[in-house]
């Protein structure tokens, strides 16, 4: 039976916000957010950083009607610690993960509508790892089902050492899929151990011409998350005819790209709310890890912030908040 901690629920909370677009931000106490009927209150153990929350915190272009101070953080993992009257799909208690899009996730609670992607934590990992997935994993996940990877086909991943990518190359190599994969020299082993085939030092070689040298009747799928539309348009060169080909950064010209016979979609997982327990699914039974570069106390979820900024992540960056 699950008991009702709500009593214990304090009327402030540690929370990381900014002021403004463009500032650090700072932890402070705020408000701790109360919910209406359809919602419920998380207590967050541990939150991921993903680029989405430093681009927020610099004035996203697609952010529209923000209230300040605005808690940074998209994903988090936690435990439910209040629901509204009209929430049947979880109680008090349930250990949960999720994309809490906007709500806030770098503070001690978080509130979410359960029409929004959350989802019952893979019950073989802790908060931390849990935290590590929704955003990206969603994303990884929604792009494999966009370009339909089937057993024997063969996909480039590009960009394939960060977040989104170190869970596509796991789950496409799950498929049955060749990868290959773009990765710098010193993450070479790590991208292999995910099930990488074929690395292509992208600093070095053309990816292009090297995909083409080596499989020069075409592949099948592009998964990118880096190319902007011009190097887009030509990583598709890499594509036989009937191809498919999905991007996270929104930079597919899907009218120029059929125009060629291929099938491009912008995947786009913000404000999702299906997915997740999929996610956990693939986790639970197929094996597919969660690669930690590092953790940071939400104290200093700004160092965390400017860490995946600089780039050259391997895996996931997590706070851990309580
Ligand atoms: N549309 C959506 O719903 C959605 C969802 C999730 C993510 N995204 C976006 O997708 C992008 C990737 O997200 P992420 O979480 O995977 O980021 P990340 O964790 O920062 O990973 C990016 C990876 O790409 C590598 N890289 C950088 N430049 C490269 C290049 N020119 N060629 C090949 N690899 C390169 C980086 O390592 P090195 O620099 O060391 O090579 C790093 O390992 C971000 O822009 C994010 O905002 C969108």
């Amino acid at each position: 039976m699950t008991q009702d901690i709500t009593p214990q629920i304090p009327a402030t909370m540690r929370a990381f916000a900014i002021d403004r677009f463009g500032e650090l931000g700072s932890l402070r106490a705020l408000p701790t957010p109360t919910i209406g009927a359809g919602e419920m209150l998380v207590r967050v153990h541990a939150a991921g950083v993903n680029p989405i929350d430093w681009k927020i915190r610099d004035g996203f272009k697609a952010i529209e009607d923000v209230r300040f101070p605005l808690i940074l953080g998209q994903d988090a993992a936690g435990v439910v610690v209040q629901v509204g009257p009209q929430v049947t799909r979880f109680a008090v208690g349930d250990e949960v993960y999720g994309g809490f899009w906007l709500a806030g996730a770098f503070a001690e609670y978080v509130w979410t509508s359960t029409s929004a992607a959350v989802a019952l934590k893979p019950s073989r990992l802790d908060f931390i790892h849990a935290a590590a997935l929704p955003t990206p994993a969603l994303a990884a996940l929604t792009a494999l089902e966009a370009v339909a990877l089937k057993e024997g086909e063969t996909v480039l991943i590009v960009g394939a050492t960060g977040g989104v990518g170190s869970y596509a190359v796991q789950m496409a190599a799950r498929r049955g899929a060749r990868v290959i994969v773009t990765a710098r020299p010193d993450a070479e082993s790590y991208i292999r151990q995910l099930g990488a085939a074929e690395v292509i030092d992208y600093t070095r070689s053309d990816v292009v011409a090297a995909v083409k040298a080596a499989h020069p009747e075409g592949i099948e799928a592009v998964v990118d998350v880096i190319s902007d539309r011009a190097a887009l348009l030509r990583m598709a060169e890499t594509l036989r005819h009937g191809g498919r080909l999905a991007t996270t950064v929104h930079s597919a010209d899907e009218a120029a790209l059929a125009a060629r016979d291929i099938r491009a979609t912008n995947v786009d997982v913000l404000g999702a709310t299906r997915g997740l327990e999929e996610v956990a699914r693939l986790i639970d039974t197929s094996g597919v890890a969660v690669p930690l570069e590092r953790t940071f106390p939400l104290a200093e979820a700004a160092q965390a912030l400017a860490a995946i900024q600089a780039g050259h992540v391997r895996g996931k960056i997590v706070l851990m908040v309580a």
